[in-house]
Formats: C-alpha cells, structure tokens, sequence
C-alpha cells in the first residue's frame, strides 16, 4: 500500500540552530525527505539561523552534507538535491542581540505560514521568541517549535510555559516529543479506537498488567554532559515512556483532534500515584562488549546517574484501579526493541484440568523495530494422548501487511513539521500535560537525592539490573525477554 501525499501550504521555516546537530541528523534530512516525496509545495523556504557566521552557499554544502550524512537521500532520483537546497538560505543570527534579525525579517514572505524551529536550548527559548516578537517576524500564521528537554523539573518548565506564553497563544506552541510522531505510536490508538475487539477488554477486570519497555544498544556518547545532568528518569521516563502510558492508558476521546486526545492524556497523568520507593529501580552500565561503562564514557568516575530506570505505576481510576504498569527503559542493553506487552489474566477456571497448563493471553505492540502486532493465543498442542495446551503468535509485521509496495514509514520529524505546517497539535504535548508529567516525576529524583541512592550496575548488553527483575518476581510476574 503507498502511502497518500497531502501537500501541504506553502510556509517559511525558520530552524534556530540550524547548524546544530538536531538539524543536521534529523530536521533537514526530514524536510528533504518530505520534498522528494512532493509534499512541499512551491514558494516553500526553509532558513537556517544561528551564531556561525556562514554565508547561504556554505549553509547549503552543510545542509547537503548533512542529508547525505543521515539518510535524507533514499528514493530520491538525480538532481532533486540541487533544487532542494535551492529553497535553502542562511542568516547570522544572534539569538541574544541584533544581529541578522532584519535580516531575517526581510527574508519572509508576507502572509504565508511562518514556523520557528527553536531546536537550541531552553535557555535560549525566551530570548528568541521575545525577538520574534520585537522585530515584527511573527504574522497571523505562525507557529512556534519547540524540543525536548522541555525543562529540568517542575519549576523550570512552568517558567518556560510562562515565557512562551509572553510572546505566543498556546495554539502556536508545538512542543515536541518525537514518539508520538512515530508510525506505530500512532498505530496504538488505531488499535485501540478503530476496532472493536480489544476495548471492551481493555480495563482491570481483564488485563492482569501491561509492560512497557524501550530498550535501546546506544550509550550516551556525543551528549555527556546533558545526559549525566539528565539520567533516564528526565530523557526518556517523563516523557517518552510517559506518553506511551498515556496513550495505552486513556480514555477514547471524542474526536481524534488537539485538545479531547490532550485532555485524555492529561487525565491519566494526573490519576498516576506517587510511586513507591520501592518500585523504582536505578541502574547504571558497567564496561561490556566493545563499550566503557557508564562513568568512563561521560568522563565522571563518580557520577550517580542512572542510564537505566524500572518503575511500578499505578493509574487510580475506574479503568484501571488494581492493573500495575511496569515501565523500563535503559541504554546500552542487550538490545534496541521498544515493545509494549498488554498481559490478560487467566481464564477464570480451566475445564482441561492443571495438567494441560494454562497461558495468559498477550498482546505485544513492536513500535521499533520490526514494527508490527503479534497476539498470543492459548491452541492444543498437536498430536494424540490428551488435551495440553500451548501458546501460539498470531503475528502481523506491519511491513509485510502493508503488502509489497509499501514504502518506509516517514520518519518522526518528517511527520510532526508537516503537522507544525498544517497546525495540527494532536501529536504536540501541551503545557500542562508537560507540567502534569514532571510534577509526578519531580519527587521520585528528589527521593533518590535525599535518600542518597545509588544506581545499581549492569552489565552492559544484558537485559539491565537484577533489582529490575526482583520488582517483577515480587509479584509473581516477570518481565518479557528484549529482543531486536
Ligand atoms: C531521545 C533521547 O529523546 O530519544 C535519547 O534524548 C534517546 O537519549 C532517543 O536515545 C531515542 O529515540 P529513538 O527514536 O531512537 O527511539
């Protein structure tokens, strides 16, 4: 099945740190992959600004440079890079002074869409959205982008919600998480709301406890000093893993559309307990395989962050009361797999006696890699001398049933900056949801520091902590295998 082209209006982009690494690994490959695919219409104009002092052509060999780099070039035919970087420009531009905002002011078409891709620190957030704003840039279309880490705590991110919130309506902040602008992310709420048979089974009465695990092989190499500041807890639980939760977690909205899905979300972040001490586990990588371990590799041999997090969630409401959510995510294990295993109680008595054994029904939702749905479901083992059962898959990779023709799924970012153009926000999280999400995550790291926890080491390419295991046992439950 190919998937549908809508093109879009025609805008200007504005990418602040358009030299940096997020624009170069993600954000121009994204846009080029768009323009190859003919999303991007005529008139379109993407610009880089930042501090570098570089002139439009240097700025182009770095965008080419950068697409070749990370992959912008599939399924492109000859040439179409030239007239790409023909709608590419450059400003020097200081995010703290002057310099080049006129410049920049001139560049704009008057009345198209305008975005500004803040893709620079939080700390830089004010300073540029208040210039927007003082030298006349911003017009009744535009929007403003913003990235993760979206603060450091709860202090921090209502003051950046207070900055924007001087400058721009909260209808023009789009602020990114890039899960949910995967395919399979996505696909979550398509399984959830578009058929009939899972919902009704989707509550405590039926399901015994969901898993989710983003597992990834990396370590922190190239951010070490964000990262040692950050820990698993900040990167990727308060966010990533968080919106996962939310999305398995809430209740159907009315409409597929910004504010009933955000609402929903907001909901279950808010019905999230207080998560016990002893339902958290912290880990940190020991040197394994090729790697240092964690210390060596972020150059402090004391540091106490953890590269690794295991928690027990609770969501307190009518649905789920009594379900526990088991979450992990961790760098350097044993493989990149991030799943989400729904786990449905036993049936309530087994008319085959204990003998034929029993197996739980699961449906493990692949979001990366080998994207796809597999369900497991409870057959007779084959061949004579009674009734024993065992566990079948009933699995669907999404690649093979999207048929022969079907292409890769665009990438996040390709994804969330076309949404930034036509304004949808759905996929974008609000401020309070962001508030909501750090005001459940600020006392469990501020648990950790008074208690003065250390994480538990882990083998580098193994499945993580032993304690992370030992949370699962405690409850007679035990965690999926990660595998790629
Ligand atoms: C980022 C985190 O948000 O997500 C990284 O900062 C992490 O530490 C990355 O590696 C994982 O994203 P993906 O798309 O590779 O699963």
């Amino acid at each position: 099945m190919v998937s549908r082209v809508i093109p879009v209006d025609p805008f200007d982009l504005v990418v602040f740190g358009g030299t940096g690494d997020l624009a170069r690994r993600k954000i121009l490959p994204a846009l080029f992959r768009r323009y190859c695919a003919g999303q991007m219409p005529e008139g379109s104009r993407i610009i880089g600004a930042a501090r570098t002092d570089l002139d439009a052509a240097s700025y182009r060999t770095l965008a080419a440079q950068a697409i070749r780099d990370h992959g912008g070039g599939r399924a492109c035919e000859d040439g179409t890079l030239d007239r790409f970087l023909g709608i590419v420009d450059y400003v020097t531009t200081d995010a703290q002074g002057d310099q080049g905002w006129p410049d920049l002011a001139r560049l704009l078409t008057k009345d198209l869409v305008r975005a500004f891709y803040l893709s620079v620190g939080p700390g830089l957030f004010g300073d540029i959205a208040q210039r927007i704003r003082a030298h006349g840039l911003a017009n009744g279309q535009s929007r403003i982008v913003v990235e993760k880490p979206f603060g450091h705590d709860l202090a921090s991110a209502r003051d950046l919600n207070r900055t924007l919130a001087t400058h721009f309506e909260e209808g023009q902040v789009y602020r990114i998480d890039h899960y949910l602008g995967k395919e399979t992310v996505q696909n979550l709420m398509a399984v959830r709301f578009g058929n009939m048979l899972f919902e009704p089974l989707w509550n405590s009465q039926y399901v015994d406890h969901i898993q989710i695990t983003v597992a990834e092989t990396v370590g922190v190499g190239g951010r070490e000093d964000y990262y040692d500041r950050a820990g698993a807890m900040r990167d990727m639980m308060q966010n990533h893993l968080m919106q996962l939760l939310c999305l398995i977690a809430m209740e159907p909205p009315a409409r597929f559309e910004p504010d009933p899905v955000r609402d929903e979300k907001l909901k279950v972040i808010r019905a999230l307990d207080p998560v016990e001490p002893h339902h958290i586990v912290r880990g940190q990588y020991d040197p394994g395989g090729e790697g240092p371990g964690y210390r060596e590799e972020v150059g402090r041999p004391r540091s106490t962050t953890e590269s690794y997090v295991a928690l027990k969630a609770h969501v307190s409401n009518w649905r789920w009361s009594g379900t526990p959510f088991y979450l992990r995510t961790g760098k350097r294990l044993v493989a990149r797999s991030s799943v989400i295993n729904v786990v449905f109680k036993d049936a309530p008595h087994s008319i085959f006696g204990p003998e034929a054994g029993r197996h739980a029904n699961i449906l493990s939702i692949r979001l990366q890699p080998n994207e796809g749905i597999t369900l497991h479901v409870t057959i007779k083992e084959p061949g004579p001398g009674g009734m024993r059962l065992t566990e079948v898959p009933l699995d669907m990779s999404f690649a093979k049933a999207l048929g022969p023709d079907g292409q890769d799924p665009p990438d996040a970012y390709e994804r969330l900056i076309m949404d930034v153009i036509r304004g949808n926000q759905t996929l974008f999280m609000r401020g309070d949801e962001v508030e909501a999400a750090w005001a459940w995550v600020d006392p469990i790291i501020a648990g950790w520091q008074k208690r003065g926890e250390v994480p538990k080491p882990y083998d580098a390419a193994s499945t993580g902590p032993l304690d992370a295991d030992q949370l699962m046992r405690r409850d007679k439950r035990a965690w999926r295998g990660i595998k790629p």
